[in-house]
């Protein structure tokens, strides 16, 4: 199993920067709507989230079976993986782990297209068309925005990108992270004209990562094999209780938007002032780091002692030791890393 955020120590008090999780919580009345859903665990779920989908492609403007749900965005990951298994793949890196691993589980062939610090992690959109030519792969996955750097692209340039390339190439777009950026989904480019899946990950934006819910919009055709690999009942019904929540309150939606991006920006120009330490701009609620000097796992390792904890990066294909990753999260707790980066960091370079 890949590394992932997330503090499994001992210490319940913690401030944990590694995962990228809504900062305001779940939406308030969500967690009502969840109590009122606990009688109804007596029962099974519908196999497939039937009518629960069905709510969500009418909010969607596209019809039901243009849609999936998952067990989280991870599980609509490992069933594109299985569903088109034996596929040549090209993926943008560094990136989510998960697509190398749940492809190569399936038998696909990976090829890496690797970006890197100086070009701040973007891609030469002209280069990478070519490559794609050249290659001529069942699938390109892009992550927009993408973990662990934040870089992300709008619908023009990706549909830019898209026209430059076969018409047979499969485009996995993961836009678990779009909620938080000031970037456009690209749901515009699933429109039939071209094989393409996106993924949306209800988790980080909505603050459940426990509870495990995902969906994913593409063709039938896509759909419906992927659907194919699915285990019934996969999605539970206080999961599918959320789905038909999730989206009432318009002003916790507004109010996370808001809130992420101004603190995101006021977050990197406090992180940028520090010594020794590069910020890359993000568009997601967390920033990419790179230390001058030092590895980050010896800098967690002292952020730990004041019950910081931050996502080393060094096993991200292309990234070092001396990469890590930092959530956005509540203002007093941002002025603690920003603190305590600051004090360590200063404190090397005297
Ligand atoms: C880019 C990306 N996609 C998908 C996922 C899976 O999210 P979940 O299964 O929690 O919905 C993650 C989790 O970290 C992620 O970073």
């Amino acid at each position: 199993m890949n590394r992932h955020g997330g503090y499994q120590g001992e210490r319940s008090e913690m401030l944990d920067f590694s995962v990228n999780i809504n900062p305001l919580g779940m939406p308030p009345h969500l967690k009502y709507a969840l109590e009122d859903a606990l009688d109804g665990l007596g029962r099974y779920p519908e196999p497939d989230g039937r009518r629960h989908k069905k709510r969500l492609a009418r909010r969607l403007g596209v019809a039901d079976d243009w849609v999936i749900l998952g067990n989280g965005g991870i599980e609509l990951i490992y069933l594109y993986a299985s569903a088109f298994s034996g596929g040549t793949a090209v993926i943008v890196v560094p990136t989510f782990n998960e697509y190398a691993e749940a492809l190569s589980n399936a038998g696909w062939d990976l090829r890496l297209w690797q970006t890197d610090w100086d070009s701040r992690f973007r891609l030469d959109a002209e280069a990478f068309a070519d490559y794609v030519c050249q290659t001529q792969p069942t699938a390109v996955f892009l992550c927009n925005p993408n973990n662990p750097t934040g870089v992300a692209y709008s619908p023009n340039y990706i549909k830019n990108l898209m026209d430059q390339c076969p018409d047979t190439v499969q485009w996995f777009i993961d836009e678990s992270f779009v909620g938080f950026s000031s970037k456009a989904s690209c749901f515009e480019l699933v429109d039939g004209s071209r094989p393409v899946i996106l993924l949306r990950s209800m988790t980080k934006f909505f603050g459940i990562p426990g509870l495990r819910l995902g969906y994913a919009v593409g063709h039938p055709k896509l759909i419906s094999k992927m659907a194919g690999v699915q285990m019934p009942w996969s999605v539970n019904s206080l999961a599918l209780t959320a789905l038909d929540n999730l989206f009432e309150d318009q002003k916790y939606i507004d109010d996370t938007i808001s809130y992420t991006q101004r603190e995101r920006d006021r977050v990197r120009a406090a992180l940028s002032k520090i010594p020794g330490l590069d910020v890359l701009p993000s568009s997601a609620d967390f920033h990419l780091m790179r230390l001058q000097e030092g590895t980050a796992a010896d800098l967690n390792a002292l952020l730990e002692t004041q019950k910081i904890y931050i996502r080393t990066c060094e096993d991200f294909v292309g990234l070092g030791d001396a990469y890590f990753r930092a959530a956005v999260k509540k203002k007093d707790e941002n002025d603690r890393l920003i603190a305590a980066l600051s004090a360590i960091l200063t404190h090397q370079k005297a």
